[in-house]
């Protein structure tokens, strides 16, 4: 298999309607050593995909540095790998940035883009990414060839208000590029209060906001938003996993701490 395009292996199951999608976003952490935690994830994802022709879909995205090497280990199998952001341009004067060609060029098969965490203002760490820049970030993963997957998701202060679904709603609007479609583009709904906390919305919530999410994707994409995943994303744990991805309109989860260790990734994987 060629490294400069992705897997088709993970292409297509991402491709089959209806089949969960768990994502691991690693963050910036592991190092060389994490590689192993990695290899017991792909050989738990095969067994399970041997045992379970509908078993989810599974992809990692580890930090840059890594990309490169799980792309290897990932070679030829059901597993996605990809990077947690990129940058709208190609190539350029651009110090420290990676375009979506180059993620591509190391074997990578999607992009994250828009993480709360990258939203956020850059007095707070993040980058102060808006809307805008989220779009044109999506648009270069498929430029590239890449799966986009969109976060989005309200803060504290705009869910306590009652503007949960609106927020979210308008986050679509401009977040999304044209042209995605089911085989392009993955959203992730990830309550910015929910991130690393421990603390989930109840059940209703979520259903109510995935609601919301897919209304404001039926508006902004037309026919194309048929079939189009969403996930969500916010302290999804081995404990809480099968209740969430149970909930309607939930089509996986974007997975943070419980993804850096392989147990409890494939604790969630199964609970999908
Ligand atoms: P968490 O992170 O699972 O650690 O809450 C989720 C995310 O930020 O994608």
């Amino acid at each position: 298999m060629s490294s400069d395009a992705p897997s088709p292996l993970f292409s297509h199951v991402v491709g089959e309607r209806g089949r969960a999608l768990i994502i691991g976003n690693w963050k910036m952490n592991g190092l060389l050593a994490a590689s192993d935690v990695f290899d017991r994830v792909v050989s738990g994802a095969a067994e399970r995909a041997a045992a379970d022709p509908r078993a989810a879909a599974v992809a990692v995205c580890p930090p840059a540095t890594l990309l490169a090497g799980f792309a290897e280990r990932a070679r030829a199998t059901l597993v996605g790998v990809g990077a947690q952001t990129c940058h709208p341009e190609p190539a350029g004067a651009r110090t420290g940035e990676i375009s979506a060609e180059m993620i591509v060029d190391l074997g990578g098969d999607l992009v994250i883009v828009g993480h709360s965490e990258r939203r956020a203002p850059k007095a707070e760490g993040g980058a102060g990414e808006t809307d805008a820049d989220v779009a044109a970030r999506a648009a270069a993963g498929h430029r590239a060839g890449l799966i986009a997957v969109v976060c989005l998701g309200e803060s504290e202060a705009e869910r306590d208000a009652g503007r949960a679904e609106a927020v979210v709603s308008a986050q679509v609007a401009a977040s999304l590029p044209d042209g995605a479609t089911v085989a392009n583009t993955v959203v992730a709904y990830e309550p910015i209060w929910a991130i690393g906390t421990g603390r989930t919305p109840t059940l209703q919530e979520i259903t109510a906001t995935h609601e919301a999410v897919k209304a404001a994707l039926a508006a902004r994409l037309g026919a194309n938003a048929d079939g189009v995943r969403v996930l969500y994303g916010g302290s999804v744990k081995p404990g809480n996993a099968a209740e969430i991805l149970s909930a309607r309109g939930v089509d996986g989860a974007l997975v943070g701490g419980a993804s850096l260790k392989a147990e409890d990734f494939l604790a969630i994987i199964d609970a999908a």
